[in-house]
Formats: C-alpha cells, sequence, structure tokens
C-alpha cells in the first residue's frame, strides 16, 4: 500500500529530523493543547501557535477540512529556521506534490528555486493559488489533559506559504489557515508522526467571542479535561467518518480524495417525526456530491434547497404546536420566531430538537436549542440553518454554531468521529478548559 510506505518513510525522515531535539528535550508528550477563540466579526474559529526562529505567535484561522498550515510568507516572515522543501524529495511527495517551482527574484520565505510546489487554499472566499512547501520549527503546549504543559517543538513542520492576498476575507490579525484535515501533512497527523501518539485530535469550539474564554482543541487522545473536573472524552458517543472519493474543493484538487471529514447522516428528525427528504441525497455519489461534511469555515449549517425545505417546514409545524410565533425574517436566516413562549432551558431555548439520525435508529446527533437558534434580538430567535441552493457539492454542510459547545474527536485510525452532544447537559462547556500552565 502507497500509503503504509510513504508514512514509514515520513516516520523514518521525521525521527531522523527530530532525534536531535527529543535527545535534548527527552520528553514525549501524550497530547497537545491549544487555544481556540471565535472572531465576532467574522465568525471564523481562530487558533494560536507559534513558529519560526525566534518564536512568535502567530494566529489562525481553523479549517477542519484543510490540506495542511498556510501562512503569509509575503510580510514578515523573519525566522533562521526556515528551509524550503527540495523538488522531488521525499517530504514533497508526503505532501502530494508533483509540481517544481523556481521564482525569479531575490530568494526569500515563498521564493526559492527547485522547490516543491503546493495549493494552498483559503476555503472561506474559495481562492486558491500555489505556494512553495517549506519546513519551520513550530511550538505548542503539551498536556496530561487538565492544564497546559512543559512546550514542546517540532523542528520542521512542513507547511506552505501564501501570498499575502490569499489572506483576505480572513479575520482580521491572522496570518494563514491551520488545516486539520485527514492528509499526511495536515497538523493531526504530523504531529501524531512527531510525538508518536495517536492520530486523534479533538476540537471543542466555545460560542464566546471573548479571547479570554476560548474553546479549546487537542491533539492526541483524552482525556480532555473540562472544568469542574468532566473528562468530556468518556462521553463520546462513535459514528464512522467517510471518505469522498473527489476533493470537494475542486478548485485546487488533482483527482485527490477529499481531506474533510464526511459522516452519514441517514434521515433527520424533528421532534421525533421523520422530515420527508429525498435520501440519495445524504450518500456521497461517484463524482464526490451529496453526503454530510463537518466544517469549520461555515458559521452556519448549509442545506441543500430541498432539504432546507423540509426541515423548516417540520420545524416551523413542530414550533406552532408549542405557540411559538413566526416573525419577518433577519439575514442570513429565513426562519424566525418570537421568543414569547420560548423558555430557556439548560440546553438553550425550548424549541423543538432537530436530530440527525446516523448508521442506525440509536445513533444520533441531537440539535438542541443552544446550537439551533441563534438569538437575533431580544425578542427574536432565527432558526441557524441557511439555504444552499439546489445544487450544492455537499447536501449537509453542519458549520460551526451547530458544533459549538460540543466535543468532537477525530479518529483517523479507526476513522470514526467521537461527538458528545451539547455539554451543557454535563455542566460544562468549550470554554471551561484551565488554560493555566502547570508547567
Ligand atoms: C532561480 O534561478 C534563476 C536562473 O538561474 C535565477 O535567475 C534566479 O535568481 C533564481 N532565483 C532564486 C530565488 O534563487
Ligand atoms: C425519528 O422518527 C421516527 C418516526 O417518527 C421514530 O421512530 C424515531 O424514534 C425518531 N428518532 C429520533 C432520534 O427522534
Ligand atoms: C397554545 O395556545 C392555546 C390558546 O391560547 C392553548 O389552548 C394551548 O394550550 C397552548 N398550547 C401550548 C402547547 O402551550
Ligand atoms: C487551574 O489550574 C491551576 C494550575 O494547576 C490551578 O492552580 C487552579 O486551581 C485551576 N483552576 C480551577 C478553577 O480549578
Amino acid at each position: 500500500m502507497a500509503s503504509s510506505i510513504q508514512y514509514i518513510l515520513f516516520s523514518t525522515f521525521l525521527l531522523f529530523l527530530i532525534a536531535p531535539s527529543l535527545a535534548k528535550q527527552s520528553f514525549r508528550p501524550k497530547a497537545l493543547v491549544v487555544p481556540v477563540s471565535k472572531d465576532a466579526t467574522t465568525l471564523q474559529y481562530i487558533t494560536r501557535i507559534n513558529q519560526r526562529t525566534p518564536l512568535v505567535p502567530i494566529s489562525l484561522v481553523v479549517d477542519l477540512g484543510g490540506q495542511f498550515l498556510w501562512v503569509n510568507c509575503e510580510q514578515n516572515y523573519v525566522s533562521s529556521t526556515y528551509h524550503p522543501v527540495r523538488c522531488h524529495s521525499a517530504q514533497c511527495s508526503l505532501a502530494g506534490a508533483s509540481g517544481c517551482g523556481d521564482c525569479f527574484s531575490a530568494p526569500k520565505p515563498g521564493c526559492n528555486n527547485n522547490t516543491c510546489g503546493v495549493i494552498p487554499g483559503n476555503t472561506v472566499t474559495h481562492t486558491a493559488t500555489s505556494g512553495e512547501l517549506a519546513t519551520d520549527v513550530v511550538s505548542v503546549q503539551s498536556t496530561s489533559g487538565s492544564n497546559p504543559g512543559q512546550v514542546v517543538t517540532v523542528p520542521r513542520f512542513l507547511f506552505s506559504c501564501a501570498p499575502t492576498f490569499l489572506l483576505k476575507g480572513l479575520a482580521r490579525g491572522v496570518s494563514g489557515m491551520a488545516g486539520l484535515g485527514r492528509t499526511r501533512i495536515a497538523f493531526p497527523s504530523q504531529f501524531a508522526s512527531a510525538f508518536s501518539f495517536h492520530r486523534k485530535f479533538a476540537i471543542c469550539l466555545s460560542s464566546t467571542t471573548s479571547t479570554a474564554s476560548p474553546g479549546v482543541m487537542f491533539y492526541g487522545d483524552g482525556p480532555y479535561v473540562l472544568l469542574p473536573n468532566i473528562d468530556a472524552s468518556q462521553s463520546l458517543t462513535y459514528t464512522p467518518l467517510f471518505i469522498n472519493p473527489v476533493s470537494t474543493a475542486s478548485a485546487y484538487s488533482q483527482g485527490e480524495p477529499s481531506a474533510e471529514y464526511f459522516i452519514g447522516v441517514k434521515s433527520i428528525n424533528v421532534s421525533e417525526k421523520v422530515v420527508p427528504i429525498n435520501t440519495k441525497l445524504l450518500s456521497i455519489d461517484s463524482k464526490g456530491f451529496g453526503g454530510t461534511k463537518i466544517s469549520t469555515v461555515n458559521p452556519y449549517t448549509v442545506l441543500e434547497t430541498s432539504i432546507y425545505n423540509a426541515l423548516t417546514k417540520a420545524f416551523i409545524n413542530e414550533a406552532a404546536a408549542r405557540n411559538i410565533t413566526r416573525v419577518a425574517s433577519v439575514a442570513p436566516f429565513d426562519v424566525c420566531f418570537s421568543s414569547k413562549n420560548v423558555f430557556s432551558t439548560i440546553l438553550g431555548p425550548s424549541v423543538p430538537t432537530i436530530y440527525l439520525v446516523l448508521q442506525n435508529k440509536n445513533v444520533y446527533w441531537s440539535i438542541f436549542g443552544d446550537n439551533s437558534m441563534v438569538q437575533v434580538s431580544d425578542n427574536v430567535l432565527c432558526l441557524g440553518f441557511v439555504n444552499g441552493g439546489k445544487n450544492p457539492r455537499t447536501s449537509i454542510v453542519i458549520g460551526g454554531h451547530q458544533l459549538e459547545d460540543n466535543l468532537l474527536q477525530f479518529d483517523l485510525a479507526k476513522s470514526r468521529l467521537g461527538f458528545s452532544s451539547l455539554l451543557f447537559g454535563r455542566r460544562t462547556t468549550c470554554s471551561n478548559f484551565n488554560f493555566t500552565s502547570n508547567a
């Protein structure tokens, strides 16, 4: 199998590269932890790592299905440990890169001769360009699950350089995107290889936009402890992850499988009643159309038009049965309600629950009021789903608002997703990780 050969090559290579620093550190982390905050303007989720020599903190938009880390090298990139990746090298094939690039100006990060070219993409604006594959130092905090611990370093973390224009559409102050997709050079695989831990990672997005109470992301296995001492990794339900054979990011793929994470929604219920939808739309066809993916770059869940219409109709009916009155729409939402007759519960506004039924009728993802509704004003709540048009690539894109305060664990080796459901039910939230270091 090509992939296992690649993997062995990669492991050997990394071992060779990392050996001196491991000898120096002689500390092998079990997992890593990084904060994720939410940008109030763009609703993007922002993480922070340290990169370069000397180390500088860089902010990155989290792209769950992204292929790799890309960083703007055109501005303020100063580092004594930047190395362009040579064409036809092992790192180059690990990145799945075929092209060789030259650059006709003075050499600098992002502009060198005989380097391996990749295609960094801005998945918010659907723009892509070519970039130089490179390595540099990356450092993050390790964790035992409860607090951040000792800082650990990957001396030659692979990433792509990108020009400044690719940042357009991203939150202020970010310098690129952090790809967490299912490739060999996305964050989860590079960290797992560097520290020999499980190819697992978890995201727990916070709904608050205050940088003082961020959500959290873990690389490696649990425990994932949230205050007051709740190990959220203990309350996961599992569903298989599917591979879309055709990259949905068609602008920058060459017939590669998608790096994104798909799950198998079989039906949708509102308040225990089945929503009538064309189930054909729920599977991925040979051209890569259809199915359900999870996305951190879409602020709200996006549904194919017929699914959107069926779901909103069912929701409006069930809401009416509870005397919840519909009011004028508030963009980008069509379906809004007066908050009169809507009580507050621990799981958010008391509205009909939406169930995504998965591999069988006993496994479902419950979307309670906190994740289904968006409070747009004092008196108005809107259903936080948007219409994705008639022929979208992916029928259901589960977006950020529906993921918030749920722990999601992606297990790449077992190809499964663990999901916690709304953590409020366990008296905790995604902003409850104790970021006080005990190193
Ligand atoms: C790449 O090679 C060309 C031709 O030899 C040269 O003109 C150019 O300056 C080189 N670029 C860099 C970045 O070294
Ligand atoms: C979905 O609806 C069907 C039919 O009404 C019902 O049998 C099933 O229990 C429901 N499942 C969930 C998770 O609500
Ligand atoms: C809805 O309102 C009607 C008329 O005021 C009342 O009879 C009914 O009990 C209410 N239903 C619920 C679920 O509150
Ligand atoms: C957070 O962790 C620090 C360091 O271990 C500890 O001193 C502090 O009590 C913890 N905070 C809470 C609220 O438990």
